[in-house]
């Protein structure tokens, strides 16, 4: 079983005098301006709580957008501040972007672009010229960062996600030492919907410059083949895992992300939550079922489905009223983009349609925030204390909350309720499996979940964490910079 030392080691031996860089567009760390002074936090999602595990073993440099309003006032004249703020342990170096660039690149076209073209959930991607010519300069803005930083030394480059598909390109003509990995967290889509994207040449393109190209599963990565396949003149290899496109070779591989398994166990085991004061706080009375959804407000999520779900099992199972209650924690996201905003509505009219049906006056059954939690170790509390995790996502790359609820529950007690369109659901198969747009099977999965056999919850709960625990962080980042660096 990899760890820490693990993968520090392996980084040692093998990257010798090559530096380690991370380009993302999320930091891990952002500054903000408060009443009481400048204040540190980590932003909500997956893939950067990922990244930061390894750039703090890596001691490298992380490259990602300061989107904190007193990130400039923080950092030296290189742009740089070590991080996390105790420890120190890795350079973040922050690129900062124009108003103009922001809209854009971020909201523009990776997030109305990119994304539901990514996703098959049914949303129009939006094809706009401009957002393009931005998406090309702040990949070009972020490859000059780390190219500038390379200076002469060999570097190792770990790319994240669809917000840099042509920085790999720009990094490879450079001509520089730099060996280049890219790892594609969200879904790749099959070639009918890729191909209406007027720029799907260029951006294959940029994405051939990397060494390895990786996704979290097979069927993604087939689809990347599949696109090249129809949209250029390369050649593929035989079993599909590599290609040649102007003479550089790429490996295409599929590599589930797994999570650090100790972490959580360590986080887990901090604090001792008293189940009585923990619902009377939230809910002002103690009840004996907790339903948890975790994610960002997302429409790729499946939120509605899932409200839905629950919508019909209190209708079906009506002996539930004031014995269940959801808690949602669904920090908002990308609340710039029209689609964002009406999802969100949609979401809480639906939560007050539902409450408004069933409430007794002093029990509802949908609870939620629209904040992220402070702290890590904050959501841990829920998972301990959820009876049923309610992952229902249309469209996945992974989905980390499913693996890390596996961990964190209580074995006997929590039951994951898993979208079969999600990675994770592969990893996951003792999980109980819907297809989140049947909102029948979802509200029988819910019952089914509540009312299983605690000792077959134990056996499928430690089933899954024998292999969480293998499959683990360290474990992915290794296979990565291996098939990275070697053919
Ligand atoms: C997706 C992407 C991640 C990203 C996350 C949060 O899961 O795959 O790379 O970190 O969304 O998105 P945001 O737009 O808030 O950075």
């Amino acid at each position: 079983m990899s760890n820490r030392d693990s993968l520090e080691k392996y980084i040692r031996k093998n990257l010798k005098d090559r530096s380690f860089y991370i380009v993302t567009n999320r930091e891990p760390y952002i500054h903000n301006k408060t009443f009481e002074g400048i204040e540190v936090t980590r932003p909500s999602g997956g893939a950067h709580t990922l990244l930061e595990l390894i750039a703090r073993v890596s001691q490298g440099t992380y490259i990602a957008h300061g989107a904190g309003s007193a990130d400039k006032q923080v950092v030296d004249k290189n742009n740089c501040i070590k991080m996390p703020p105790k420890e120190k342990l890795f350079t973040l170096k922050r690129v900062f972007l124009s108003k103009k660039e922001l809209e854009y690149f971020y909201y523009g076209f990776t997030n109305q672009t990119l994304w539901p073209l990514c996703h098959a959930v049914f949303v129009k991607p939006e094809f706009n010229p401009l957002w393009w010519e931005s998406y090309k300069e702040v990949n070009r803005k972020f490859a000059q960062t780390v190219l500038d930083d390379v200076g002469d030394k060999k570097a190792f480059v770990w790319v994240n996600d669809y917000h840099f598909c042509l920085l790999p390109q720009m990094l490879r003509e450079s001509g520089k030492d730099i060996k280049i990995g890219t790892f594609w967290h969200i879904p790749w889509p099959t070639y009918e919907i890729f191909r209406v994207n007027p720029w799907a040449k260029e951006l294959l393109i940029g994405l051939l410059g990397s060494d390895l190209l990786a996704f979290h599963r097979g069927y993604q990565a087939q689809n990347f083949v599949q696109s090249v396949q129809r949209e250029l003149e390369a050649k593929i290899g035989h079993e599909q895992s590599k290609i040649v496109y102007k003479e550089h070779l790429t490996k295409i591989e599929n590599l589930e992300a797994g999570i650090d398994y100790q972490e959580i166990v360590d986080l887990n085991n901090k604090g001792k939550t008293i189940r009585r004061s923990f619902m009377t706080k939230l809910f002002g009375m103690d009840i004996p079922f907790l339903i948890l959804g975790v994610d960002r407000l997302d429409y790729t999520k499946g939120i509605i489905e899932r409200l839905k779900m629950i919508d019909r099992f209190f209708e079906k199972h009506p002996e539930y009223i004031e014995k269940v209650v959801y808690y949602g924690i669904m920090p908002q996201s990308r609340f710039h983009i029209p689609a964002y905003r009406a999802y969100a509505k949609n979401v809480t009219d639906l939560a007050e349609k539902i409450n408004w049906k069933y409430s007794t006056g002093r029990w509802v059954p949908i609870h939620y925030t629209l904040n992220g939690l402070s702290g890590r170790d904050k959501v841990f509390q829920y998972y301990k204390q959820a009876n049923v995790c309610l992952v229902t996502s249309l469209d996945d790359g992974m989905n980390l909350v499913a693996k890390e609820y596996v961990i964190a529950c209580d074995a006997e007690k929590g039951s994951l309720v898993l979208s079969k369109f999600t990675g994770a659901s592969n990893d996951l198969r003792y999980s109980t499996l819907i297809n989140p747009y049947n909102i029948e099977e979802g509200a029988d999965a819910i019952f089914k979940a509540l009312n299983m056999d605690p000792k077959d919850r134990k056996i499928r709960n430690l089933k899954m964490r024998k292999e969480l625990k293998e499959r683990n962080i360290y474990n992915w980042a290794i296979r990565f910079i291996e098939k990275t660096l070697y053919e």
